[in-house]
């Protein structure tokens, strides 16, 4: 099945509103629930990297320049002006660079690293910044691709590049101000390939809006999703399908279902559980183990503490 990835259309692919599911925020139960659970999975958005300085796509941060940063997230806007829409990746890549992962990716690495032999844990994100990897997250299914990842226009090879800048031509290039204007870097300036007989433009590895996720990436969520019996949504605006899809079908068929974010989404309603705030608090407790870790502070993940 070839599913593209769509903004917000919810009212288009919306599980049947499922079940009038009495909502708790009590965290003490979910935790029972989390427990007992073998298949545990973590679904996450943009809103896990917000503290750690990455803008999400939706608010004031969802600009770049004049340009919503989801219009330029697309193969048009890619075929219309390459050399803008590579400067808006080469500053994405940049500043996901400095950042470090916050309190709630490294609570999700670290009940992995607890947990992990006795429940199968998988995190499922649509970011592309690598903070969950970065963060030591093993067990981990990228969505919507990397953003140190290539992919050649012409032969379609898949490298890791860490460049920075990816190119000469985008040294000092990519600045979000508003009243920068135009891009105009001759396209063989660009990122090309390096393989002989090639030279193709590469591309960000990304799925943009109207593309199609890779099929095994979507058939290996999709049974992770179908397997789970506890899943945590963690700050994602639930709007961009197909990921919008999973949380909602997986309550649908019985899976505990809890949500982590700053605000109601549309599918709030559809879950058991929501816990309202930014994750790296609601996710996590801070508490000081001096004698085993010097004086730093250390994160639990607190629904770990069970
Ligand atoms: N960091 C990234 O890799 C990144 C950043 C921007 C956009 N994207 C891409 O854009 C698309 C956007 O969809 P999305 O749902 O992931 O993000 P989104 O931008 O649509 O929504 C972010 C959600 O996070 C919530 N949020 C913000 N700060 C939070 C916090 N501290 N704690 C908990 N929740 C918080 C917001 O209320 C919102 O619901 C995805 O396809 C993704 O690939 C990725
Ligand atoms: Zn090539």
């Amino acid at each position: 099945m070839c599913i593209s990835l769509l903004g917000p259309i919810r009212g288009q692919f919306t599980v049947s509103k499922i079940m009038a599911v009495r909502q708790s925020s009590d965290i003490a139960k979910f935790k029972e629930a989390l427990k007992s659970a073998k298949n545990v999975v973590f679904l996450s958005g943009a809103g896990i990297s917000a503290e750690s300085g990455i803008p999400t796509f939706r608010g004031a941060g969802g600009y770049w320049r004049k340009y919503q940063a989801s219009s330029l997230a697309t193969p048009e806007a890619f075929r219309n002006n390459p050399s803008l829409v590579w400067e808006f990746y080469h500053y994405r890549r940049e500043v996901a660079a400095k950042a470090q992962p916050n309190r709630g990716h490294i609570a999700i690495a670290e009940y992995e690293a607890k947990y992990g032999t006795n429940k199968s844990i998988t995190v499922i994100t649509q970011n592309v910044d690598n903070l969950h990897a970065h963060a030591g997250t093993k067990n981990l299914i990228e969505l919507h691709g990397n953003l140190y990842k290539t992919r050649c226009t012409k032969c379609r090879e898949v490298l890791v590049n860490t460049d920075s800048p990816i190119c000469e031509a985008l040294a000092n290039k990519g600045a979000p101000d508003v009243d920068v204007v135009g891009s105009n870097i001759p396209i063989k300036s660009l990122p090309h390939c390096k393989k002989p007989n090639c030279n193709g433009l590469l591309r960000p590895h990304i799925v943009w809006f109207g593309e199609s996720l890779e099929h095994e990436v979507l058939e290996k969520a999709g049974e992770v999703m179908e397997n789970c019996d506890v899943c945590l949504v963690v700050g994602t605006s639930s709007v961009v399908y197909p990921a919008a899809m999973f949380a909602p079908q997986a309550a649908a068929r019985g899976a505990i279902v809890a949500e982590f974010n700053l605000e109601p989404t549309p599918a709030t309603p559809d879950f058991h559980y929501y816990f309202e705030g930014p994750c790296g608090t609601t996710f996590t407790t801070t508490s000081r183990r001096e004698h085993l870790y010097g004086k730093h502070a250390y994160w639990h993940f607190q629904l770990s503490h069970i």
